[in-house]
Parts: C-alpha cells; sequence; structure tokens
C-alpha cells in the first residue's frame, strides 16, 4: 500500500514542487491520507523556494507552492518513501544511482500514469517557460496515479 509519494525532478524548483502541490491537493480533495514531499537531484537551489514564474503559474489554477524549499535527494528517501516518481528519464537513471544497495523501492517516470498525454516526460519550464505546459500534464498525471491508488 503507498502512504508515502516523492516526486523528484533536477533542481526543485519548478516540475517536482508543482507535483508535490498539485498531487497533494487533489489526492487530500480526492480523501488520500499520503504523505507527499519533493526534491532534486541537484545542489545548487537548496533552501530555496520553488521558482516564481512556477509559484505563480500554479497559483493561478489554485495550488500554494510558496511555503516549499528546495533540498536534495538523499539516500534515505528510498527507506521513507513508498513510491518514488521522476519527471523524466534522467531523473530516473539520477536516482538508480542515489538507491540504497538492496533497496526495492518502486522508481518510475510521473507520467506512466498518464498515457493519454501520449508525453513519457515533463519539459522543463525553467528552460522551455511553457508552465501551463508542466502543469497540464503534472494534472494529468496527478488524476492518473489518484485513479490507480484509490483502485
Ligand atoms: P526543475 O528545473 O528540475 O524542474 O526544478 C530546473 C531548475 C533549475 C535548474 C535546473 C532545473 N538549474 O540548473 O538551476
Amino acid at each position: 500500500m503507498v502512504r508515502s509519494v516523492l516526486f523528484v525532478c533536477l533542481g526543485n524548483i519548478c516540475r517536482s514542487p508543482t507535483a508535490e502541490g498539485v498531487f497533494g491537493a487533489m489526492a487530500a480533495r480526492a480523501g488520500l491520507d499520503l504523505r507527499v514531499d519533493s526534491a532534486g537531484l541537484g545542489s545548487w537551489h537548496l533552501g530555496d523556494p520553488p521558482y516564481g514564474p512556477a509559484i505563480r503559474a500554479a497559483a493561478a489554477r489554485g495550488y500554494d507552492l510558496s511555503g516549499q524549499r528546495a533540498r536534495q535527494v538523499r539516500s534515505d528517501d528510498f527507506d521513507r518513501f513508498d513510491l518514488i516518481l521522476g519527471m523524466d528519464a534522467d531523473n530516473i537513471a539520477g536516482l538508480e544511482h542515489v538507491r540504497p544497495p538492496g533497496n526495492a523501492t518502486p522508481v518510475r517516470l510521473f507520467l506512466d500514469y498518464a498515457p493519454e498525454t501520449g508525453v513519457s516526460e515533463v519539459p522543463d519550464p525553467y528552460y522551455t517557460g511553457d508552465f501551463e505546459k508542466a502543469l497540464d500534464l503534472v494534472e494529468a498525471a496527478a488524476r492518473g496515479l489518484i485513479k490507480t491508488l484509490l483502485s
């Protein structure tokens, strides 16, 4: 049974904080009692709030990311979370480098839960500037994950 979910991207200031905020709000609305967090593989933004444009785009859809602070993925996250979801294939590869020996926590692409989008990776809005597209994909994957967890 999944009781905790960790979202992971590269910087932990755009995609994974968005996933944490969106999925956390939607899961709570669906009545799921889950611990949700996010982290980054890189260390550039430790302690920083999410990127301003990501906060504002999410707020326009009713999600509050402003209280989040960036942190880096740690090997003990693999023991502390039941499911770890990356935003792109590089994130999955990076996570496998942090996984402790013998650990079997599932690590998957978040968009595995939104096959209808035809997209497997969340394009990084820090570089594309397309925060609406990232939110669309994150909302779709959040819906799919909630459906899976409720089934
Ligand atoms: P994120 O985007 O992985 O979606 O948080 C990034 C933001 C900043 C950097 C990389 C990715 N950076 O290198 O500063």
